[in-house]
């Protein structure tokens, strides 16, 4: 078993995507052990994508993110990353199959809808980072 971030990003937020989002998820096979609408500060963002800092594209990526209010989620199920990487599609939505939800929600390389942690390391970060002291799946972390 294995436990990844998912976010459905502000664009996909305000395409009123959520619901086939979800949908999806489960429709996969995988479990959503928490979930929180939030909005996240500047702040927030920065420390969120801090391996991206001093990219070109990492301010953009910061005025993206808080454009608007996400949705995080945890994940789990086995493989739970690479099932998760896999749904989401390629970075790019050019090249996202229309199976994938970059694919079918995704509008260019910056509003590509969605979220995921891309390693076990990363994963665990982020879930502290974003559900630090909160629950999962009814259980305190
Ligand atoms: P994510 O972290 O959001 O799941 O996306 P990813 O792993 O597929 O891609 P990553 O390289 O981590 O990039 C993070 C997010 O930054 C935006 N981006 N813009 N060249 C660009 O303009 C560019 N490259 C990346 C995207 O929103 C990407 O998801
Ligand atoms: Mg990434």
């Amino acid at each position: 078993m294995e436990r990844t971030i998912a976010i459905i990003k502000p664009d996909a937020v305000r395409g009123h995507h959520v619901g086939e989002i979800i949908a999806a998820v489960e429709a996969q096979g995988l479990t959503i052990e928490a979930m929180e609408f939030m909005r996240l500060t500047k702040e927030q963002a920065r420390g969120f994508y801090s391996v991206h800092e001093g990219k070109h594209f990492f301010e953009r990526l910061l005025d993206y993110m808080t454009s608007g209010p996400i949705v995080a989620m945890v994940l789990s199920g086995d493989d739970a990353i690479t099932r998760w990487r896999s749904l989401m599609g390629p970075t790019n939505p050019e090249s996202a199959g229309p199976e994938t939800l970059r694919g079918r929600f995704g509008e260019s390389l910056t509003f590509n809808a969605v979220h995921g942690s891309d390693a076990s390391e990363t994963a665990s970060y982020e879930m502290s980072y974003l559900f630090g002291g909160r629950y999962l799946n009814g259980l305190r972390r």
